[in-house]
């Protein structure tokens, strides 16, 4: 038997990539359903190349009839709607951070710890809630995992270089209409983010905390925690910079054991969600722009930090879209699927 999906926030950049992935992916769904707000209901969105979907309204829709539910409709619509659809039986897979750090919810990324997504079943303690992780969080810890059961990762430097579309279509739209406007003088005003994003670097993502990190540095370090081992230190610096799609990242790494440059090269190579790129040379490694649209997490520069035992520094970079949200989003519902899991 078929599952029926349905993808709430169906309009946003997530949403329609979510769409986009389900059907690319072949995802073995008896039915489809888009669901947004009820300002978009009656609107068509693309599902594949060729199909069309009529986007319902998420406040009426009715959880009984979905078994999956991918949500990216935002932290309060999903603290509001998730609790409700799980107690209906449906499996929700939410990308917003309402739920990651709860302990009934699995925070999964399939390549580090696909095991863990039976706990979202009522049976096992769960409330048929599976967070996604947040998106710098997802393509760093599919890096870290190998390295992490090979050489003891013990602690992480992080500086991000974050795409706009982490922050939705609205945000995308903010960078593309500024930048426009820059061009035939239009005075800037910042809406969505904090100060003008065309031509510039935000150093402030996500509100600030009591200890002068910001949440989106935080979550890193507490996600990283609890997907793959809370035993790992870890500090991030976390920037907005007027790209549109892929999150790139420096990532400063401290182990336990020795490693070489080449040890850390061949077992990225091997691993899975892994794409490595890395010769000293113009063309040897990956910007955002090429990662767009791709589903793997790409691993360039990588070499020996010469100012401690053991430690090695590396760029990684991903479709902060696809790895960062609906592609592992996707991911999960296919674990969901392999595992034959119904939430009643
Ligand atoms: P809508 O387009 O109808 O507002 P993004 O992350 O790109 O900003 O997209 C957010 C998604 O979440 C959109 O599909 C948006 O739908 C949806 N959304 C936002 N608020 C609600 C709500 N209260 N109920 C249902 N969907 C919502």
């Amino acid at each position: 038997m078929g599952y029926r999906v349905a993808v709430a926030g169906a309009t946003g950049a997530v949403g329609r990539e979510m769409l986009q992935t389900l059907a690319e992916r072949n995802f073995p769904a008896d039915k489809v359903i888009a669901l947004a707000s009820s300002r978009s209901a009656g609107r068509e969105v693309s599902y594949g190349e060729d199909d069309v979907l009529t986007i319902g309204s998420l406040d009426k829709f009715d959880f009984a009839d979905a078994d999956i539910a991918l949500f990216s409709a935002g932290g309060d619509t999903a603290k509001e709607v998730a609790p409700k659809a799980g107690a209906a039986g449906c499996i929700v897979i939410d990308n917003s951070s309402a739920f990651r750090m709860d302990d009934d919810v699995p925070l999964i990324v399939p390549e580090v710890n696909a095991d863990t997504v039976e706990r979202a079943l009522p049976a096992n303690g769960g409330r048929n809630i599976i967070a996604n992780p947040n998106c710098s969080t997802a393509q760093l810890v599919v890096a870290l995992k190998p390295l992490h059961d090979k050489f003891g990762v013990r602690r992480v430097v992080v500086s991000t270089y974050q795409a706009t579309s982490g922050a939705g279509k609205a945000a995308m739209d903010e960078l593309f209409n500024q930048t426009r406007g820059i061009y035939v003088n239009d005075p800037v005003q910042p809406e969505l983010f904090t100060k003008q994003i065309a031509f510039n670097a935000i150093p402030h993502i996500d509100k600030f905390l009591d200890d002068g990190f910001t949440k989106e540095e935080w979550k890193m370090t507490a996600e990283t925690k609890k997907i793959l081992d809370p035993a790992i230190e870890l500090v991030a610096h976390c920037v907005r910079i007027p790209v549109f799609i892929g999150h790139s990242e420096a990532v400063f790494i401290e182990t336990e054991k020795p490693m070489t440059e080449k040890a850390v090269r061949n077992l990225l190579r091997e691993s899975d969600g892994i794409t490595v790129i890395d010769h000293r040379a113009d063309e040897g490694y990956v910007t955002p722009h090429e990662a767009a649209g791709e589903d793997a997490v790409f691993i360039s520069r990588i070499r020996k930090d010469p100012t401690i035992e053991n430690g090695m520094v590396f760029w990684c970079v991903s479709d902060n879209l696809r790895k960062g949200a609906a592609l592992n989003s996707v991911q999960i519902a296919e674990l969901v699927a392999e595992r034959g899991l119904y939430g009643r």
